[in-house]
């Protein structure tokens, strides 16, 4: 198994790998071109005209290279750095394939669909020293690692609970856009695919890990294999309990999604309604009285991140790829870390298994469970 040898020559920039030229690709390529300390040297699909066409809709990569074999491009290149935009069934052979040949990753959510390969990823990451930084693009949002700090440090005091709802709802033409949306073996539903990094942001705010998963989904209006809407509750460690609804059988048009903290000395809301933020963090004075703490936030933030933690807002990735460069550099573990991927992928499969037992399921799952174990589920 190769080490960390890639990054030795640090004063170059790192080359960078892309495999999966679809939707979100164009915001890593989007990120890569802001970052002086990463080359894009190649992009890779299956199918040519999807690398051409991401190619050509970011300025300055003309001449990057396409592939559409992964393995070929790997060999050759032997980059520092892959990123693995293809669909989420498919994350784990590419992944680790990458790993395996020296490279650190950005790695789109789900890390993986099954909780053994998201377990292996995380310790080959341990075992290796290369990094792995998770597309869990709420953690780089300004204000959150500010407030996540305050409530680590007990400003806040106790957390008795939380809560998120992310209602991105999606038609049938975005399931019928490519075969993969919407099957167990490959995405999952509104819970795995458009939830699971809200679900990652709630329980990193709250402290602490998921001890208890007890959950129900449904199949409302989509005509997808998997569910368009599942509501949960998680017992952490510490007691605070967690409350999660996550649909995609909204209305398109109305993407919203809010997380709260709610703690014995103030509560933290954050969110997002048709793209505007929304913030709303209140603290109890010893008098009693609440103070609104929305400004002082967003000051603190201004100091010590400037402006490029504000364009991270627009693009999000530019964070994680910012912060991937940093941590391979300063030999340090990425803000959404390998742990990160493997626990969400184990508390989100914790929520299926629960839903399909009917029962509550303790976390971390001890057994393997796969989303293909979901198969069958709605009949
Ligand atoms: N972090 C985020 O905010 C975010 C947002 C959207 C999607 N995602 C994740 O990104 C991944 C991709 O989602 P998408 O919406 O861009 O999907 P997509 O279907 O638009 O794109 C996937 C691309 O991968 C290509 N592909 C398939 N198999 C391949 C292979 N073996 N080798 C190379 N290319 C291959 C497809 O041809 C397609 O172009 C999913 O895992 C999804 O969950 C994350």
């Amino acid at each position: 198994m190769a080490d960390n040898t890639n990054i030795s020559s640090i004063n170059t920039p790192l080359a960078v790998v892309l495999i999966g030229c679809g939707r979100v690709a164009e915001k890593h390529l989007k990120a890569i071109s802001k970052l002086k300390g990463l080359e894009l040297k190649a992009v890779v699909d299956v199918n040519p005209e999807s690398s051409k066409r991401l190619l050509s809709s970011v300025k300055g990569f003309s001449n990057v290279k396409t592939y559409s074999d992964y393995k070929t491009a790997i060999d050759e290149i032997r980059p520092a750095v892959v990123s693995v935009t293809v669909p989420s069934g498919l994350h784990y052979q590419i992944a680790r394939y990458a790993m395996e040949h020296g490279a650190n990753l950005l790695l789109e959510k789900p890390m993986t669909m099954s909780v053994s390969e998201a377990r292996e990823m995380f310790e080959l990451s341990k075992k290796t020293g290369l990094k792995i930084a998770m597309g869990h693009i709420y953690r780089y949002l300004p204000i959150v690692g500010l407030v996540r700090e305050d409530i680590a440090e007990g400003k806040y005091g106790k957390v008795t609970h939380g809560t998120i709802y992310v209602r991105w709802g999606h038609g049938e033409d975005y399931y019928s856009s490519a075969a993969w949306r919407g099957t167990w073996k490959s995405d999952g539903g509104a819970l795995m695919n458009q939830t699971i990094h809200a679900i990652d942001l709630l329980v990193w705010l709250m402290g602490s890990e998921p001890e208890e998963a007890q959950a129900m989904i449904a199949k409302r209006l989509r005509n997808i294999e998997a569910e368009d809407l599942g509501m949960a509750v998680l017992r952490l460690e510490n007691g605070a309990l967690a409350q999660i609804e996550g649909t995609t059988a909204t209305i398109p048009s109305k993407h919203t999604a809010e997380f709260s903290v709610f703690c014995e000395n103030g509560q933290l809301s954050m969110g997002l309604d048709s793209g505007k933020p929304h913030l709303n963090i209140l603290s109890v004075k010893p008098n009693g009285k609440t103070k609104k703490m929305n400004g002082y936030y967003i000051r603190k933030q201004f100091k010590e991140g400037g402006l490029f933690s504000y364009k991270c807002a627009l693009n999000p990735h530019l964070g994680i790829y910012k912060d991937l460069y940093d941590s391979i550099l300063e030999n340090k573990d990425p803000i959404a870390d390998a742990y990160s991927g493997f626990s969400s992928v184990d508390t989100l499969l914790g929520i299926y298994k629960s839903a399909k037992e009917e029962r509550p399921v303790a976390l971390p799952l001890t057994d393997d469970f796969d989303s293909t174990d979901m198969t069958g589920f709605f009949g």
